[in-house]
Order: C-alpha cells, then structure tokens, then sequence
C-alpha cells in the first residue's frame, strides 16, 4: 500500500499512508492482533458477509466493498477458519484480485496442509497468487511450539522492511541471510524440527497423516450424525468436527466432563450464534483405535456420566 502512495514506511512510517482498509469474513483473532501491533488498527477490518450457512467470504459482498474501498486495500482470506475449517474460495478470489489489485493474504495455519494432499488439494486451488500466505509448523507438521513458515512473492519489499544491516551483521547483499528476512534478529533454530519432521516423513508422511486427522474427522461426524447426542453444526470439510449438544444447556457440563474425563479434549466455541464445541484431529498418532477411545468419551459425556 505504501508503494501504491509512493512512500517506503520502512523509512518514513505508516503515518503518510491513507488509513488502511482490510477486509476478511471470519478471521483469526490474530489477523486483528497484528493490525493492532502494526498501527491500522482492528477497526481497519472491514466486514465481509459469508455465505449461508458457511464461514467463507461471499465474494459478491467483498466485490460491492472493494468498488467503494480505497485502493489498494487488502484483503484476509482464510485456508481453514478456526471453528467450521472453512475455506475461502480462491479461484474467485484470485479473479477479484486481477480486477481490484489489492494485497491477498492467506491466512492457511491449519488449512495450508490440504496441499499435501490430492484428495483435499482443491480446496485451496488458486491461493498461490496471493502475496503472502501463512501456515503453522506447530499445527499439523506436529513440531513443538512456536514454529510458522510465510510464504511471500514479495521478497524486496520482505528485506527492505526487515534489513539489519550493520557492519558487525552484514548488508543483505544477493542471498540476505535470515536477520535480513524476519522480525526477529536472536532466534532459536525453529527450522531444525521442522526439518527432521520433513525428512523422517517426507511428502507421502505427511500426506497420509494430514488425510488420516480428515478421514477420522469425518467418521466422528458421521457417528454423531447417527447420535441423538449431537448436531453437526457444520459439515467437515477437513479436520474439524464442530458440533452442538441436542441439549444445549447442558453444553459447558459436557466440556468439563470431556476435561475430567481426560482421554480426549474438546474446545469450546460459538458460531453463528449458537454453542459449540469443536474437536479437532491434528496429531500424527490418532487413529482409527482413537476414534472409539473418543467417541465413548464424548457419549460418556453427553450422557451426563463421566467414564463409561
Ligand atoms: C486459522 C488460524 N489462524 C491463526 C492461528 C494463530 O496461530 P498461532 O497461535 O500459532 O499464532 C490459529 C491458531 O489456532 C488458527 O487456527
């Protein structure tokens, strides 16, 4: 944006930039942390309607906005929404993009991993001319925490905001070492688990864990589908069952029995103004034996008792 306005903020600050518009349907809350941290602030996020009964943008009502917005504006694009796994659709988003000219941001911290695989590969087709895309390493690669990869075409504008030239550091030169690429200067080698995770389990590990976590997320769907326990709220497009209680009013009950009970964990949540409770497969050993040990933790729970 502060290309398009002629001014380098890494020289001269945000402050000769018109306000920001920034646009998403269900971000993560850390979207709106970090306008936040970066001085736009959350009121820059201007809010796209979804379509119904989904958490993905309505593209029409993104395309209504954009007409009015400033240009260029951004837009927050999701690859995985933290409560229903939804995923925006990038093909139209890639083909607002050529008209709009904004600045595409994925935000794929759990959904990027539907690349590693060819039965979930579509849901992101199209996400690859975004300008910068994120996904975390401590999600599904199954790495210990804090450890993300950002992916950006953009690397001029990458080293021009997070040079550290110095004469005892260096200049960025042609190959700029990683002080030159990050916000941090001191950090420990995130890239080390990383890396031992990708070489022990190489594409077609990561593959089959990524679409095991889908395929058990679907089962336990599809069990509580048959349930009277349970409604699906949403349907499990990859690793998320979100699901509410026939009785909703027994819906903290059943979280702090699922905790007590200690087997298995659930989270809480609300969408679409209703209760829920999400289960997310995202760990490298569940399996179908798993499943069984869940799902009568789960109907223990929901059955008002605690360990069946
Ligand atoms: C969709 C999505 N985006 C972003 C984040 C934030 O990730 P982190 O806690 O690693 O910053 C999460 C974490 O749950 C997420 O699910």
């Amino acid at each position: 944006v502060g290309r398009a306005h002629g001014v380098r903020v890494s020289e001269e600050g945000a402050g000769g930039i018109p306000p920001l518009a920034v646009f998403a349907g269900t971000p993560h809350i850390s979207s709106l942390k970090a306008l936040s941290m970066l001085g736009a602030g959350r009121r820059s996020r201007r809010v796209v309607a979804c379509l119904p009964g989904r958490e993905a943008m309505d593209l029409g009502d993104l395309e209504r906005l954009l007409a009015e917005a400033p240009r260029p504006s951004v837009v927050v694009a999701s690859a995985g929404t933290v409560d229903t796994g939804d995923f925006d659709d990038f093909r139209g988003l890639a083909e607002l993009k050529r008209r709009y000219g904004f600045w595409l941001h994925v935000d794929g911290a759990f959904g990027g991993f539907a690349a590693c695989s060819p039965e979930l590969r579509s849901l992101v087709e199209g996400w690859e001319v975004a300008d910068s895309i994120c996904v975390d390493l401590h999600k599904w690669l199954n790495v210990p925490y804090d450890a993300a990869v950002a992916f950006t075409c953009h690397r001029d504008l990458q080293v021009d905001v997070y040079s550290s030239a110095a004469a005892y550091l260096g200049h960025p030169g042609e190959r700029p070492a990683p002080i030159h690429l990050a916000p941090e200067s001191s950090h420990r080698w995130r890239a080390l688990p990383a890396w031992f995770s990708l070489t022990a389990y190489g594409a077609d590990g990561h593959r089959e864990i990524v679409e095991r976590d889908c395929r058990l997320a679907r089962e336990l769907s599809a069990r509580m589908e048959r349930s009277p326990e349970f409604e699906l709220l949403a349907p499990v497009r990859l690793n998320i069952v979100c699901f509410a209680l026939a009785d909703a009013g027994r819906t903290d009950a059943f979280i702090r029995a699922v905790r007590d009970d200690g087997r298995t964990f659930v989270s809480p949540t609300v969408v679409w103004g209703r209760q829920g409770v999400r289960a997310a497969f995202s760990n490298w050993r569940t399996t179908e034996r798993d499943l069984d040990i869940i799902w009568e933790a789960l109907l223990g729970a929901a059955e008002g008792g605690g360990r069946r």
